[in-house]
């Protein structure tokens, strides 16, 4: 492994296990009554997970500022919202997906009753987290309604709604790029946005981010399509083949492998471009970029 890639490994660690630590304090313990409401939250959310979104946020910010324990309970807020999407994608009336991180999905082990829950649980708990963090009220304000907007009906929602919707129907580049950036990108954009909003980015700066984020949100959904023909069960931690077994609409469905790993790739090249007028305080998102491209799991 080289120097880099380990330096990157160790970082995410690093940071992984604060967020970790975040969540962990934040959420009723496991024996809590009703037991099997937390258990099964904590279930899916400590299964593993790369923690991307968390991530993003938290090395945006770093781009502006130091101090990153400001940032840590929001990062917390948006890996729960991101589970909780999880949880409810699996579902058999969404995915119907047995397993995810590696681990059996939350309502094979407690049943779609509860699986349901869990998710409207971790939806509304990373609402509350924010509300309780030490943030200035008006930019709290301004964090949430963007939350709720970027997750809504008009956002992840709408990306969800018509990934179902689209199963078995004719591939459009347009509807494809309407499903990614909704269900996917839109949550990762956020990440890069709230790192800027939180590290007082100038404007300029927060152009360029938005950017930034538009091209390796979609880079990112692009390349989970590529590994749900070509990945490893196990090394994903998720089933395989399901996309084109159900007829989604995929990047490899409506432009064939190779042409979306040409995408991707030029994606994040556009992205990395981006980042040049941070210099060495960028090192870090940079291979966050390669490793969006190259990841296997
Ligand atoms: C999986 O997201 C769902 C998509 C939006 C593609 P991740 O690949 O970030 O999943 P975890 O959090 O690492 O499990
Ligand atoms: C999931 O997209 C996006 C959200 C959960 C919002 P996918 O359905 O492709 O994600 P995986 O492949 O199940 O992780
Ligand atoms: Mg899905
Ligand atoms: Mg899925
Ligand atoms: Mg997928």
């Amino acid at each position: 492994m080289s120097n880099k890639k380990m330096l990157l490994k160790k970082d995410i660690k690093e940071k992984r296990e604060l967020v970790n630590i975040e969540i962990d304090r934040y959420l009723p313990r496991k024996d809590e009554y009703p037991k099997q409401i937390h258990k099964a939250i904590r279930h899916t959310l400590f299964a593993g997970g790369k923690r991307l979104r968390p991530y993003l946020l938290i090395n945006t910010y770093l781009l502006f500022k130091n101090d990153l324990d400001k940032v840590l309970k929001l990062a917390g807020a948006l890996e729960m919202l991101h589970t909780y999407t999880l949880i409810h994608d699996d579902l058999p009336e969404i995915d119907n997906d047995d397993y995810r991180r590696g681990k059996k999905a939350c309502h094979i082990v407690f049943g779609s009753d509860i699986a349901l829950l869990a998710g409207d649980s971790l939806l509304v708990y990373a609402f509350a987290m924010i509300a309780d963090s030490e943030i200035e009220e008006k930019l709290k304000l301004k964090v949430i309604k963007e939350l709720s907007q970027e997750m809504g009906n008009n956002g992840l929602i709408a990306g969800q709604m018509v990934d179902i919707m689209s199963e078995g129907k004719k591939p459009s580049p347009k509807t494809l790029e309407y499903i990614h950036y909704n269900k996917t990108a839109r949550l990762i954009n956020i990440a890069i946005r709230f790192g800027c909003y939180f590290g007082k980015a100038e404007k300029a700066d927060l152009d360029r981010m938005k950017k930034f984020g538009e091209k390796i949100g979609l880079a990112f959904q692009i390349v989970d399509d590529i590994l749900d023909v070509e990945g490893n069960e196990q090394t994903l931690g998720k089933t395989i083949g399901k996309d084109k077994k159900v007829q989604k609409m995929t990047f490899p469905a409506v432009y064939g492998l190779e042409k979306s790993k040409q995408m991707a790739t030029k994606m994040i090249e556009d992205a990395k471009k981006l980042l040049k007028p941070y210099g060495e305080k960028a090192e870090i998102l940079l291979m966050l970029c390669d490793f969006i491209l190259t990841r296997k799991f």
